[in-house]
């Protein structure tokens, strides 16, 4: 076994995300979310399409910061009345709803490309519910002249801020959950060949393989359509997906993109597919990668 795999905490994230026990929390929970939340405008507002970029990370910045910043004072001192310290707590717990709105929102669309990451994303949730939890009963102490004990639990809340943290970089950084999923395949700077030009029906969108990049064709009245197939939001195939005119569906989580330049119509997506020029030469279609 690698070494690092035999490190106590690896291997308590390792059995987290084979706790199939959590499953029928997870699923229940997830699909109610889904049905609260379903494609529109509100899903697109909390996912941050309008940003360009995921909304939840820059809003646990948030809560981090304030609630950590005032356990630093509580440590380190420098806030005589404590006052400091409890704005920053009240700031902090104030941070929380739309933090925990578009976690969920966005956790919900684990479903169902990774049952891993439903579990570690439970975890994750309950370890920042415990730091809610703390930091409130730590802002009541302190208002309620026990400054002691309101100390005592901020540092517990910044212990379970820090477990839901690591939690969170974990999905992010080891499961993939957030980066634009067509990042390390950006397809061929040269024409390419894709497919048989008879292969490929009006209307009908067919996966292929180009050097190595996964490609969704698709012919349109004015020619071949190509962009990336790998949904930019999870990796779901967009040829599985639905076509409407100049737009496809994705089948997991309903985002849209035109299929001419792989904008972003809806969300849950924040980031455009890549699209490549495609071209008819000798009964073969041929792609490449778009000038930048
Ligand atoms: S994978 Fe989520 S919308 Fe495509």
């Amino acid at each position: 076994m690698p070494e690092t795999e035999r490190r106590p905490h690896v291997r308590a994230l390792q059995a987290l995300e084979n706790a199939d026990a959590l499953d029928g929390a997870g699923k229940a929970i997830g699909k109610s979310v889904r049905n609260g939340i379903g494609p529109g405008a509100l899903k697109d507002a909390l996912s941050g399409t309008w940003l360009g970029h995921a909304l939840h990370p820059l809003l646990t910045d948030l809560v981090i910061s304030f609630l950590v910043s005032a356990t630093v004072l509580d440590v380190i001192g420098g806030d005589r009345d404590g006052k400091a310290a409890e704005r920053l707590i009240a700031v902090g717990l104030a941070s929380y709803p739309p933090t925990v709105l578009t976690g969920t929102s966005d956790w919900a669309d684990s479903e169902p490309v990774d049952p891993h990451v439903r579990r570690v994303g439970l975890a994750h949730a309950a370890a920042n519910t415990a730091a809610l939890g703390l930091y409130s009963a730590s802002l009541m102490s302190r208002r309620g002249g026990h400054t002691a004990r309101g100390k005592a639990l901020g540092l517990a809340g910044s212990g379970a801020l820090a477990a839901g943290g690591y939690l969170g970089a974990h999905m992010a950084f080891a499961q993939g959950v957030g980066p634009n999923q067509t990042t390390y395949d950006p397809g061929p700077t040269d024409w390419t060949d894709a497919a048989d030009s008879g292969e490929l029906a009006i209307g009908a969108p067919k996966a292929v393989v180009v050097a190595d990049t996964p490609v969704m064709l698709l012919r349109h009245g004015d020619g071949v359509h190509a962009i990336h197939d790998r949904c930019s939001h999870r990796g779901c195939s967009l040829s599985d997906g639905t076509v409407d005119g100049e737009v496809v569906e994705c089948a997991c989580h309903g985002s849209r993109f035109r299929v001419d330049d792989g904008s972003v119509q809806r969300g849950p997506a924040t980031q455009a597919q890549p699209s490549f020029e495609a071209r008819e030469s000798d009964g073969r279609i041929q792609v490449r990668r778009r000038a930048p």
